[in-house]
């Protein structure tokens, strides 16, 4: 069972003024690779408060896998990139860049999401974009590579070299 949290990165999403209809969209793929969300978050688009969710969710809940949802756009007020990048130890291009090269097929608006992916400790974090279509776009594109990352993360893979 891969343990996942979702964090939305959202100002009006936060103070209820907006209903998420991303997170149910992760939930649905996720739970596709046998995944369970242990821990969901609304946070308005302020860095410390993302670094600190991120943390938490990392290293005190210790889950696998944390994917955030919005903020990888060009607003001021968009930081969820930034955040990601002040806590992760590792960077792992390949998941931005594969989201990115698929959805560019569909719209050339995609390059305008700055998403990064990277690990800390033994938690995968990807950033995907806010618009439920976008993250459905993203995700399945990655969704599939994911539970073998996960299991070389935690060191329970076998050679996949040999595969
Ligand atoms: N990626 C996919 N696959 N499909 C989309 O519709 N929208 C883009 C981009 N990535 C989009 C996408 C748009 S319009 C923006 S502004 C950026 O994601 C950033 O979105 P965010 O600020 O909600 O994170």
């Amino acid at each position: 069972m891969i343990k996942v949290g979702i964090i939305t990165a959202s100002d009006k999403g936060s103070q209820g003024d907006r209903k998420d209809l991303s997170a149910p969209v992760i939930e649905e793929l996720v739970k596709s690779i046998g995944g369970e969300v242990a821990a969901y978050a609304v946070v308005p688009d302020e860095q410390a408060l993302l670094e600190e969710k991120l943390k938490e969710y990392a290293d005190e809940k210790s889950l696998d896998l944390v994917f955030t949802t919005g903020g990888t756009g060009f607003s001021p007020r968009d930081v969820t990139p930034e955040a990601t990048l002040a806590v992760v130890d590792r960077l792992a291009p390949g998941i931005a860049e594969a989201m990115r090269w698929n959805s560019l097929k569909i719209t050339p608006k995609a390059m305008l999401s700055r998403a990064v992916a990277g690990i800390r400790g033994a938690t995968l974090i990807i950033n995907l974009p806010g618009s439920p279509k976008a993250v459905r776009e993203c995700l399945e594109m990655i969704i599939p590579a994911l539970p073998h990352g996960i299991e070389i993360l935690k060191g329970e893979a076998g050679e996949c070299g040999r595969q």
